[in-house]
């Protein structure tokens, strides 16, 4: 089964970034598995971050689904879904990228919703690890598309708006029924670690100019060199996680 590694965070706290650069460290690693990044943002970036053009976007195909006529057979909807996702997922060098893009419109399709979530938590035997950025704020865990999390990432500001977002994402997805095993922030944007009241601290990303640099030149994480100071923290970072997720 897949270790799957998720990223939350208030808007803007660097979620994207850090899903990014912990796709590069993964790949880096001597005994790398299978990598799957998943663009759960409907304001997809994760792609541009990694340099990756989607070849397909699942709400699409969810849309398609949704079309289909009531004489279809249930069976029908399941392995159009199916069919569809495996399709979405473009391959990329070293790892592959599956980008969920816009949510349906207000009408509730709850169905074809939970037809998605189950194959996505069916994706991970496919994948060693699985690292999904998601939209800012907490919407994503109550809609429970963060499903079966190992690790759970809270990028968070170093200020008190950025601690107190951080305590509420963590008691929330505490309360949730998802089975989220490990919940620790990132500290973004500066040089040091911060307590947080019971709350695991994984670690922190230093303000990194070749970062801001590169996203607004249009680069990539793989652009970044290789000692980058925020790329050698993400690192270490993911061995945190190794540690406790052999
Ligand atoms: N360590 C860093 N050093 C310098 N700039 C950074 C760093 N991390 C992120 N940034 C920059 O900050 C901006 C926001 O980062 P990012 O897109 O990763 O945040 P986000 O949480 O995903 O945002 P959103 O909520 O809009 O999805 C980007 O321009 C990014 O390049
Ligand atoms: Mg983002």
């Amino acid at each position: 089964m897949a270790v799957t590694i998720a990223i939350s965070g208030k808007g803007g706290s660097g979620k994207t970034t850090l899903a990014a650069m912990i796709v590069r460290a993964l790949l880096e690693r001597a005994d790398k598995g299978a990598v799957l990044g998943v663009d759960a943002d409907p304001n997809s970036c994760l792609g541009l971050t990694l340099g990756v053009e989607p070849v397909g976007i699942v709400a699409e195909i969810r849309e398609q689904a949704r079309a289909q006529t009531p004489t279809n057979t249930g069976m029908d909807k399941v392995r159009s879904v199916e069919y569809g996702i495996q399709q979405a997922i473009t391959e990329a060098e070293g790892f592959d990228l599956l980008t969920m893009g816009q949510p349906e419109g207000p009408d509730c399709y709850c169905a074809v919703n939970n037809l998605l979530r189950r194959f996505l938590d069916g994706l991970g035997s496919q994948y060693r690890f699985v690292v999904m950025d998601n939209e800012a704020g907490m919407e994503h865990l109550s809609r429970r598309t963060t499903n079966n999390v190992d690790v759970l990432c809270i990028a968070a500001e170093p200020t008190s708006v950025g601690a107190v977002t951080a305590q509420r994402i963590f008691r929330l997805a505490r309360k949730l029924p998802i089975a989220v095993r490990q919940i620790g922030v990132v500290w973004s944007r500066t040089d040091q670690d911060r307590e947080l009241n019971g709350i695991d601290i994984l670690g922190h990303i230093p303000y990194d100019k070749d970062v801001s640099d590169a996203s607004m030149q249009g680069k990539t994480v793989f652009d970044l060199e290789d000692d980058s100071p925020a790329l050698v923290a993400a690192r270490s970072i993911l061995e945190k996680i190794m540690v406790l997720n052999p």
